[in-house]
């Protein structure tokens, strides 16, 4: 075990290699016993999710971080996933994210200020009132804390990648629109699957007067989709499609409902990161995919898979990495690891209480739509 000189400063850490972790962070967790419980993401690297009692999608942690039992749930995923644990923690848990510089480029592209401005106009338009009569917002996981607040009280949800369709079924009982915020291309995606023709979902810039839109054609559209999306899943295109296609005939698509429109279109199958996970678990054996999402996944899947005679590649063998997924090093876990031992709780995620109370009841609404 470290000494506490050492426990204090991450850049002690950050010097060593990544195998000389793996005992230290084994005896860390063993020391800590139920006290505490690591999540892990699915897009985490191989090195740090084999440290997590629970791997999943954004669904399934939220769902493991609400009965989680320790006192400590440490969280190896992106600043937004571990605010929600925060939020869904019972009193007296200690969130915890390894490194504080693990964001999401998404989630950075709502500030609440310009979804308070996009509401304004909404309400200026005489589409909704403030309460959210009108129109409902919704937010994908991948947005902050405070705009999950806003969300939760204009009546509205939260949803992930896997629960997607059921909140938008779950708003369109309520409200003849949806905000939907700030992934453009899963809210298409999901107003399409759900029958609303692309020409009844606009796209609202908050850089631009008035997000951008007609308002003519505000008042006629049914989904009112953010300019917002994740840069990793942007970078597969319908031609990817089209080549693995012609390379591996037979072969099947499936991709995470982050890819644009035009890729989900083309593609056999479309999931979160938990739903592709199934798709290839159940095919029969003999089945080659080539999936469209996060490159350290598709790496794992492929290892995993092989063993079941199923062979995985990636859509688009530039590699798509999601950098600050990445920033989650063995270094940083066994840091805040061995800091607990020692009885200190770096890199904390606190949300504000004001703040929690509304995000709560959004959050809790999403945990009730499958
Ligand atoms: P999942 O909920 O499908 O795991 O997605 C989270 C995410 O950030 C995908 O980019
Ligand atoms: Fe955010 Fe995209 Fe990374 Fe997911 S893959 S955490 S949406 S940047």
């Amino acid at each position: 075990m470290a000494t506490a000189a050492q426990v204090c400063s991450l850049d002690n850490y950050l010097v060593l290699p990544d195998h000389t972790m793996d005992d230290r962070i084994a005896a860390a967790r063993q020391e800590l016993g139920r006290e505490l419980v690591i999540l892990g993401h699915h897009y985490q690297r191989d090195e740090v999710i084999r440290f997590a009692d629970f791997r999943g999608d954004s669904y399934k942690l939220s769902q493991e971080a609400a009965q989680a039992g320790g006192k400590y749930i440490v969280f190896c995923g992106v600043h937004f996933m571990a605010e929600s644990a925060d939020i869904l923690a019972r009193p007296g848990q200690v969130t915890i994210l390894p490194d504080l510089n693990a964001g999401c480029s998404m989630a950075d592209m709502a500030e609440i200020t310009q979804v308070e401005d996009c509401w304004e106009n909404l309400v200026r338009a005489g589409v909704t009132n403030d309460e959210g009569d009108g129109v409902t917002p919704i937010t994908y996981m991948n947005s902050t804390a405070a705009i999950k607040a806003f969300c939760g009280e204009r009546g509205g949800v939260v949803c992930t990648s896997s629960n997607a369709a059921g909140a938008f079924q779950w708003g369109f009982a309520k409200t003849p629109k949806l905000l939907f915020l700030p992934d453009q291309h899963l809210g298409r995606n999901t107003g399409y699957k759900l029958g609303i023709p692309l020409n009844e979902m606009v796209v609202w810039d908050p850089y631009m007067l008035n997000g951008g839109v007609d308002p003519e054609r505000l008042k006629k559209a049914r989904v009112i989709l953010w300019k917002g999306h994740c840069s990793v899943h942007q970078r597969f295109l319908p031609e990817h499609v089209d080549n693995v296609r012609a390379k591996y005939p037979g072969i099947r698509v499936i991709v995470h409902p982050e890819c644009r429109w035009e890729v989900c279109q083309k593609a056999d199958g479309i999931g979160s990161t938990e739903g592709l996970l199934k798709m290839i678990r159940q095919a029969p054996a003999g089945t080659m995919f080539a999936v469209g999402t996060e490159i350290h996944l598709v790496n794992r899947m492929g290892k995993e898979f092989a063993a079941e005679d199923k062979k995985v590649i990636t859509l688009n063998d530039s590699g798509c990495l999601c950098t600050t997924m990445f920033r989650i090093s063995p270094q940083h876990l066994c840091w805040v690891l061995e800091n607990l031992v020692e009885g200190n709780a770096v890199n904390q995620i606190k949300v504000r209480d004001d703040v929690k109370h509304w995000a709560r009841v959004a959050l809790d609404r999403m945990l009730e739509i499958q």
